[in-house]
């Protein structure tokens, strides 16, 4: 095969081969087809799609160009999340513990933030000590010991997206569902899970911003998933406005725990126990018509009596964290400044633009614009007043947590703007805008 005839195929609009798919990946991954190859490549993919046959070989390809991590030995039947990334949306922190309080053993591998998109693996690690690198015998022994264990990607897994995902970045190719859905399918698929729930958020602080979008690409994975034998659920999640209350990591990590608490804000909880309850559902393999209430009943309950909170507790510890931190939220990293933002305006607040609040997190130091950039644990914003709130001109709408001067000045030039107030009460923003399931061989 060549290269060149391939790239020509899909230039052309043809349909692509298994084994042409599975060749230019391979070659990819070994270094034998350099980049501007693959990026003429990827931009003809980007241009003229891809089948849903396609697809499914990319993501298969991807997925199966490293490690595949076997859970089976510790997990008969293992259920993953996944979230294609929103602001404040620390689900996984609040989930994972409590789906294994419930008994359902759970091994989830989560990412760092790039963008304006946070990362569970820098929310972790503002817990001094907590170990997000793991060895596979590591993560085997955690879930044996734990039933839990949350840590980052190991090395080996799915190398090919790795590296097609940096050149994406640098030529203009990241907005394309296929090449979207099978980067994350195939991270999900070489993760070793039976079953996953998909949270695809959708809004201004979303990587879609329409809910046409979001539901064909919640489709597409959907469609991945079940091809290669998975069973799928894929909420579409509203990301117009900040999740909860915190932005940031540390802020983040202690609104997960007090939430684990069962004190916690409202959207947080729903959000935490619908995705929560899919998941035991899933896991259990029980998809009786009462399933999904009974099973988020089961995790509200947990989440009220703290046994969620106590597995999140043996999980920081067993990882190596603080768990002084866990117990005292009030210890983890703090930010030397504190500006607070008024509403300018009395009403009722029809709008929080999510990706406003973002960019201010960003700006004080809570992510990475480049891959390399450290970030600062302490630094965010606490949303006050959501949707639907009614304020009064001078209610204190944020407060923005600091360690300089000038990101504390720009962050409050940015969130002076995103707030949006009229005098008539909105209509109530929907949490879910669909559910879209396949199941095996169905
Ligand atoms: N997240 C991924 O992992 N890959 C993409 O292409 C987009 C978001």
């Amino acid at each position: 095969m060549r290269a060149t005839d391939i790239i020509e195929k899909k230039r052309d609009g043809d349909e692509l081969t298994t084994e042409e798919i599975r060749w230019f990946v391979t070659g990819y991954t070994r270094d034998e087809i350099p980049d501007y190859q693959a990026a003429a490549w990827l931009m003809a993919v980007y241009l003229r799609g891809m089948s849903r046959r396609e697809t499914l070989d990319l993501t298969t390809a991807m997925a199966e160009s490293g490690d595949q991590l076997d859970l089976s030995p510790v997990i008969d039947y293992a259920v993953d999340k996944h979230s294609t990334g929103g602001v404040g949306d620390k689900v996984s922190l609040v989930v994972l513990p409590l789906v294994a309080a419930a008994g359902v053993p759970v091994a989830k591998m989560s990412g760092r933030g790039l963008g304006f998109s946070g990362g569970t693996l820098d929310k972790l690690e503002s817990i001094a000590g907590y170990r997000v690198q793991l060895s596979e015998d590591e993560i085997m022994q955690q879930v044996r010991a734990h039933g839990i264990v949350l840590c980052g990607q190991t090395r080996q897994l799915a190398p090919a997206d790795a590296k097609i995902y940096a050149l994406r970045d640098v030529t203009g190719t990241v907005p394309s569902l296929p090449l979207i859905a099978s980067s994350i399918m195939s991270k999900k698929l070489a993760a070793g899970a039976n079953a996953i729930v998909l949270d695809v958020k959708v809004g201004m602080g979303a990587f879609m911003q329409r809910v046409e979008d979001a539901r064909v690409l919640a489709q597409i994975m959907v469609d991945i998933g079940a091809g290669a034998g998975r069973e799928m659920v894929a909420l579409i999640s509203d990301m117009n406005q900040p999740l909860g209350h915190a932005v940031g990591n540390a802020l983040e990590v202690r609104e997960a725990i007090n939430m684990l608490r069962g004190d916690g804000p409202a959207d947080l909880r729903d959000h935490c126990l619908a995705v929560g309850g899919h998941m035991l559902r899933l896991g259990r393999r029980d998809t009786g018509s009462r399933a999904l209430e009974d099973a988020m009943a089961e995790l509200e309950a947990l989440m009220d009596s703290g046994e969620g909170f106590y597995k999140f507790r043996e999980m920081v510890q067993s990882q190596g964290g603080n768990v002084a931190m866990v117990d005292d939220p009030g210890k983890l990293p703090r930010a030397g400044l504190m500006g607070e933002v008024p509403a300018a305006e009395g009403g009722y607040v029809t709008q929080i633009n999510a990706l406003l609040v973002a960019q201010a997190a960003l700006e004080l130091g809570a992510g990475r614009a480049q891959k390399t950039d450290p970030v600062d644990p302490a630094v965010g914003v606490v949303v006050h007043r959501k949707v639907g709130d009614q304020v009064a001109v001078g209610d204190i709408m944020f407060t923005i947590h600091a360690n300089d001067e000038h990101s504390l000045g720009r962050a409050r030039e940015r969130l002076a703007r995103a707030p949006v107030f009229r005098s008539r009460e909105p209509e109530p923003m929907p949490m879910f805008y669909d559910t879209i399931t396949a199941s095996v061989g169905g």
